[in-house]
């Protein structure tokens, strides 16, 4: 759970990329766009279910901000380790990265995560949210899209090409974009792929956050000293001695 203080402190991180990062007639349309919305994207959650990642209210910025500062660093690497870092812009990258999940918002009307009402899931499952059934199904994607273009702003191919596959091969849908043989129909630039794997990145480090510790304290056992090597050497060991009548024998191998 986020303080009221990490929540304020996480907007401001936001708004200030698009400050930053974005340029030209666009920037205060997207900043306009924000601002509309601030009240429910401040306090959105990232997921409506708890074993997704950063499902609580604030969730959602959180991770839209981590997934900008994981596709700014995967960047480097990729231009380290000798990408073409000339299909893409700075710009198009934090552009793709602040909207790629825009479409969990629902639509103008209505928030697409509204509180669980179902006290049993609520409680058995831990689902603090649930879909709300007024807004019709979109993938996050499409209506990511969809909500930028009916706001008036605008996008380019590249930054198209990576919110609609930004979960590359998880969603089917974006085989026809990452699965192609040919070389023509590849994508001409790895922006969808550095995307890719910072949403992926920061989506595991949120669910590591979430669930490692609650595994930590229930499954006391495996703590100490747990290796699949040091098992089976035991278990040979120990089976060895356990067909030895001789006690001097046993006690030479015991030894070893
Ligand atoms: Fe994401």
């Amino acid at each position: 759970m986020l303080t009221a203080e990490q929540i304020q402190a996480n907007w401001g991180e936001f708004t200030e990329n698009i400050h930053k990062y974005i340029t030209g007639g666009r920037k205060e349309k997207l900043l306009g766009f924000y601002r509309k919305y601030e009240e429910r994207i401040t306090i959105m959650p990232a997921a409506h279910k708890k074993e997704y990642h950063n499902s609580f209210p604030g969730g959602y910025v959180e991770h839209v901000n981590r997934v900008v500062r994981c596709a700014i660093k995967q960047c480097q690497l990729w231009e380290e380790e000798g990408a073409d870092m000339t299909t893409f812009t700075v710009e198009e990258l934090v552009f793709s990265a602040i909207n790629h999940d825009l479409g969990k918002m629902g639509n103008e009307e209505h928030e697409s995560y509204i509180p669980q009402t179902d006290k049993w899931r609520k409680d058995k499952l831990g689902e603090d949210y649930m879909f709300n059934k007024q807004v019709p199904f979109a993938s996050v994607p499409d209506r990511g899209l969809f909500m930028l273009q009916s706001h008036g702003i605008r996008y380019s191919f590249n930054e198209m090409l990576a919110i609609q596959t930004h979960d590359g091969l998880y969603d089917e849908a974006n085989n026809k974009y990452l699965k192609a043989f040919m070389p023509e129909q590849k994508p001409r630039t790895s922006l969808p792929f550095i995307l890719h794997q910072a949403d992926m990145m920061a989506a595991r480090i949120e669910f590591e956050r979430e669930w490692l510790p609650k595994f930590k304290n229930s499954v006391p056992t495996q703590a100490e000293n747990f290796t699949l090597t040091g098992k089976a050497k035991k278990s040979t060991k120990d089976k060895a001695l356990s067909q030895l009548e001789s006690k001097g024998l046993k006690d030479l191998f015991d030894k070893l």
